[in-house]
């Protein structure tokens, strides 16, 4: 089979953990988007492993590629090759496009304060990648020119570093490139061996019947034209992001939508469901259990609290800059537009453990003034949402009783939690493969999911 994996929201859905089951019936995984931004979380035993530029197949011991589209950072991809190896895991063959984007140390110092960024370096990067002659490739990285190609790039941007700060006081040009040069040829003395062309690659593999599994970086909000801009990412996130970017056909793939059961957010924009608000969620005190009363206070209504009671049992701290992600009641209106831009053919949602024991509503239109819409409109401003009439519930379940659940099956799921599932399913029109119950690889129900979900939509 081939399938491409996406997240739904706004990223952090998951898709580490489901790429990760998923690469054990695949040949390769291919990162297609993005890049050192996204944080993906994989949990194998007692193991923890966070990936930002390798594809989470690496840890199913599966070849593993980086498209021509991606941003590379080399120092995040070595550090993730490192992790993945000291933890005993080891990819099969890696192939990094000859064409990604490489993330330069001045991208990262250019980086805005600006939409609330990973501060990455991505934006700049981008900029660097529309504008054609300062972009530096991993071609150019690991070819023998390097550091001339390194003295182009600069003198082009000189004006740009200077005001910056970065070429002027401390440096001049010419020590800068060397600079550069000395840490990124040791680099590129690492990676030449996977440069590759993974276009070539993937359609030859998929020709001779290869198993290929695709995985998206951040989120179907995010995307950089469909996305809630200007507080997006740089890249498309959406699956057809993945044809444009890899060069591949992807009507032979099936495309695997990742629902977190509720929203979560980091970084600025807009967020409709929210649950409190984005100055509250930043400066929360870290990891502070509920009290009761405060448990007390959120059934008698109260959505900040609610939203802190989420994130902690929900750990919903960015893998990648640890910032505390703002988190949302579920949005239909939001999922139904993410299932349309990206032709979704199936969901997997995870993390719905983390709603046990917890009262929720979920989003079935937006309103602004008398005006009620089920489209996802462009600009948020001014939209707040319309809840369906059920208030979900179920009661919290313990790891035992999740482990219980998988073996069981879909029927032995508890009723308020297939309540809102069949409800997320009528509303999105798209049925449902898998339910992910922990971060662990294996506590995933996947027996009689889709079948029932299925039927949801009949009647
Ligand atoms: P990604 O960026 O989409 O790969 O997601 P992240 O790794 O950034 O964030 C997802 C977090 O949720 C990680 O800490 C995962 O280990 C964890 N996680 C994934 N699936 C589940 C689940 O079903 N239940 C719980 N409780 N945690 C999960
Ligand atoms: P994964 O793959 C969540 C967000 C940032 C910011 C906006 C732009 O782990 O789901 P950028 O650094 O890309 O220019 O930041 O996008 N963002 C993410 N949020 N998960 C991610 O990746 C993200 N990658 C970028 O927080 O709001
Ligand atoms: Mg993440």
């Amino acid at each position: 089979m081939n399938a491409l994996v996406v997240g739904a929201y706004w990223g952090d859905e998951g898709k580490g953990k489901i790429v990760d089951l998923l690469a054990a019936n695949s040949d390769w995984v291919v990162r297609y988007n993005g890049g050192d931004n996204a944080g993906h979380t994989i949990v194998v035993g007692d193991k923890k492993i966070v990936l930002h530029v390798l594809p989470s197949g690496a840890l199913q011991g599966k070849n593993v590629a980086i498209g021509p589209d991606v941003f590379f950072n080399p120092a995040s991809f070595l550090k993730d090759l490192n992790h993945v190896r000291e933890s005993g895991f080891s990819p099969g063959k890696i192939v990094v496009d000859e064409r990604a984007h490489v993330i330069m140390p001045y991208h990262i110092k250019l980086e805005g304060e600006k939409i609330g960024t990973t501060k990455r370096g991505i934006g700049p990067a981008a900029q660097d990648k529309a504008n054609r002659t300062t972009d530096v490739t991993v071609f150019d990285m690991t070819s023998p020119d390097f550091l001339k190609k390194i003295k182009e790039v600069v003198n082009e941007k000189e004006a740009q570093l200077t005001a910056a700060g970065i070429l002027g006081k401390n440096f001049d040009a010419e020590t800068y490139c060397r600079r550069i040069y000395e840490v990124y040829s040791a680099y590129a003395a690492r990676i030449r061996q996977y440069a590759g062309n993974v276009s070539y690659m993937l359609n030859e593999e998929i020709k001779k019947g290869s198993s290929v599994l695709l995985e998206g970086a951040q989120g179907s909000l995010l995307d950089v034209v469909h996305g809630t801009r200007p507080h997006v990412t740089s890249s498309n996130t959406i699956a057809g992001g993945a044809a444009a970017n890899l060069g591949i056909d992807l009507r032979p793939f099936k495309i695997i939508g990742i629902v977190k059961a509720y929203p979560t957010r980091v970084g600025e924009g807009l967020f409709v469901t929210e649950l409190g608000n984005y100055e509250d969620t930043k400066n929360e005190e870290r990891n502070k259990p509920l009290t009761i009363a405060e448990k007390k206070s959120v059934v008698e209504g109260n959505e900040k609290l609610l939203g802190r009671w989420i994130r902690m049992d929900g750990a919903e701290y960015g893998a990648t800059t640890g910032r505390p992600r703002r988190v949302g009641f579920p949005d239909f209106v939001a999922l139904k537009y993410a299932a349309m831009i990206n032709g979704i053919n199936e969901w997997a949602i995870t993390k719905i453990d983390v709603l046990g024991g917890k009262a929720f509503k979920a989003a079935i239109a937006y309103k602004k003034g008398t005006s009620i819409t089920e489209r996802f409109p462009f600009k948020l401003e001014g939209y707040e949402a319309v809840y369906g009439q059920t208030e979900y519930f179920w009661p919290s379940m313990t790891e035992g009783q999740c482990k219980a659940a998988v073996s069981e099956g879909y029927d032995a799921l508890p009723k308020g939690m297939k309540q809102y599932i069949k409800e997320l399913v009528r509303h999105t029109g798209i049925p449902v493969r898998m339910i992910s119950l922990s971060p662990e690889r294996d506590i995933t129900l996947i027996n009689g999911v889709f079948e029932r979900t299925v039927e949801y939509l009949r009647k």
